[in-house]
């Protein structure tokens, strides 16, 4: 497998050396700009509501699989909104909603907009680029870092355009746009749209650890009309060296986007590099097989494709993969109090392992897949735990977030377009 690594270092040569160096592209050619991720405040993530979000970012309306359980008391987080409009059939006593996750991401990098700082979502699966600003009403910016486009001397409205991107029924963002200067990590773009909001669901006023979203997906996703803009990363991408971002997440929380370059003190071994289907505006790609610790490898029949979204939480898979993941987990039910399969915290949790593209098997280890506590078995006394691994209840993909992207250095490369994963140093 090492003839794999040689061969991309070749390629990555010849791509600079027959590529046209414009002014900018001279400047940005050879550097790269990094930013780095960080877990938003010390509030633990709460499971179901993390499942809650990413069903209402792709509109998956869940189905009430299990029998409604009584013998778990559930534990909330601290910053519990527990909306009771929440009209969703998951929101039942095991889940008390935390409207405070936005769109259930758990981290946020910074960004500079025409020279102010701001904390944003790093979101690959959606393509608008938009942050809290001074244009919504008083209320709903108290707690947040917002932008101000009338002291920013690089901003310009954008005349007749607006955007309106909803995560589901539950959280939306809608208003005009502008443009500015976006610089992320030290790489700069000039006339980035910005989606500026003047209205913003509650999910987003709640949550003042984050005031927006960068969408990295493609922008065919992209929710400006009357003309589509492009997201940061297509606009920066003629003037880095390659036309890649790589994600590190760590599992303790912190992590870090590179743009421009690969660097090969991040990862080992050889990368799986796999072809994008971004017809869709997602990076998306085949996975048709998978496998349970160390069990034989299982073909997946039904739409054998998979997103990875750095905008979401777990990892949503077929209910095939789910049962018999949980089939391998001793005293895994499913709980339709919590949304989802749970099990007793003190066991420890198999790998799962899932094939990128067709060859390449990608291991997930149990202990990223054990995701949080949820309650205590009344029976037992024991701790309930909530798994990172939920259904996605028959929707047409899989969705692979931080439970997946953690456990592995991910290359987002618009050549293709592909996507590379590799395992991390
Ligand atoms: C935004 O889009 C949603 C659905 O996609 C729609 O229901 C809503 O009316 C739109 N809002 C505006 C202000 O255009
Ligand atoms: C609680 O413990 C009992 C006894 O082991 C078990 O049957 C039940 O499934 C557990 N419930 C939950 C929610 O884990
Ligand atoms: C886990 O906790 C339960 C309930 O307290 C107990 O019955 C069981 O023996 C424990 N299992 C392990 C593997 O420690
Ligand atoms: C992955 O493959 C594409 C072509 O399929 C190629 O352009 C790209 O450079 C490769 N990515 C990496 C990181 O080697």
């Amino acid at each position: 497998m090492r003839f794999l690594l040689s061969f991309l270092m070749v390629l990555s040569f010849t791509h600079g050396v027959f590529s046209l160096p414009g002014s900018l592209k001279s400047q940005l050619k050879g550097r790269s700009f990094k930013v780095e991720r960080v877990r938003r405040g010390n509030d633990l993530i709460h499971g179901p509501t993390a499942l809650r979000k990413a069903y209402e970012k792709f509109s998956i309306i869940p189905m009430n699989l299990g029998i409604d359980l009584d013998d778990f008391e559930p534990i909330t987080t601290n910053h519990v909104a527990g909306s009771k409009d929440d009209t969703s059939s998951a929101d039942q006593k095991g889940a008390v909603s935390a409207a405070s996750v936005q769109g259930d991401a758990a981290f946020v990098s910074p960004v500079t907009i025409g020279g102010q700082k701001i904390v944003l979502n790093f979101d690959t699966g959606s393509a608008d680029f938009w942050v809290m600003s001074t244009l919504l009403p008083e209320a709903a910016r108290q707690g947040h870092t917002v932008y101000n486009p009338s002291i920013s001397s690089t901003y310009k409205k954008m005349e007749g355009a607006t955007f309106n991107i909803s995560y589901g029924d539950a959280s939306y963002a809608y208003g005009g746009v502008g443009t500015d200067t976006v610089d992320i990590g030290g790489a700069v773009i000039q006339n980035q749209a910005i989606g500026v909001p003047d209205t913003v669901s509650s999910a987003f006023i709640e949550d003042t650890t984050s005031n927006g979203l960068v969408g990295l997906g493609f922008s065919s996703l992209n929710t400006v009309t009357p003309k589509q803009q492009k997201t940061f990363f297509e606009n920066i991408a003629d003037s880095l060296q390659e036309p890649i971002m790589t994600a590190t997440l760590k599992a303790d929380g912190v992590g870090e986007y590179e743009f421009g370059i690969l660097d090969h003190d991040k990862y080992q071994g050889d990368i799986a590099n796999v072809s994008v289907d971004s017809s869709n505006g997602f990076w998306q790609f085949e996975l048709g097989h998978f496998a349970v610790a160390d069990g034989s490898v299982q073909h997946i029949k039904k739409n054998p494709i998979a997103i990875a979204d750095t905008g979401t939480s777990l990892m949503l898979l077929n209910q095939e993969v789910v049962d018999a993941y949980y089939a391998e987990v001793h005293g895994a039910i499913y709980a339709s109090g919590a949304g989802g399969y749970v099990y007793p915290c003190n066991i420890s949790l198999p790998s799962l392992s899932v094939a990128v593209g067709s060859k390449h098997l990608a291991t997930v280890p149990g202990n990223l897949i054990d995701f949080s506590e949820v309650g205590i078995n009344k029976t037992t006394g024991g701790k309930v735990c909530f798994g990172g691994i939920q259904s996605n209840q028959g929707s047409s993909m899989q969705i692979l977030g931080d439970v997946f992207l953690k456990a592995f250095f991910v290359i987002f490369d618009l050549r293709g377009p592909s996507l590379g994963i590799a395992n991390p140093k």
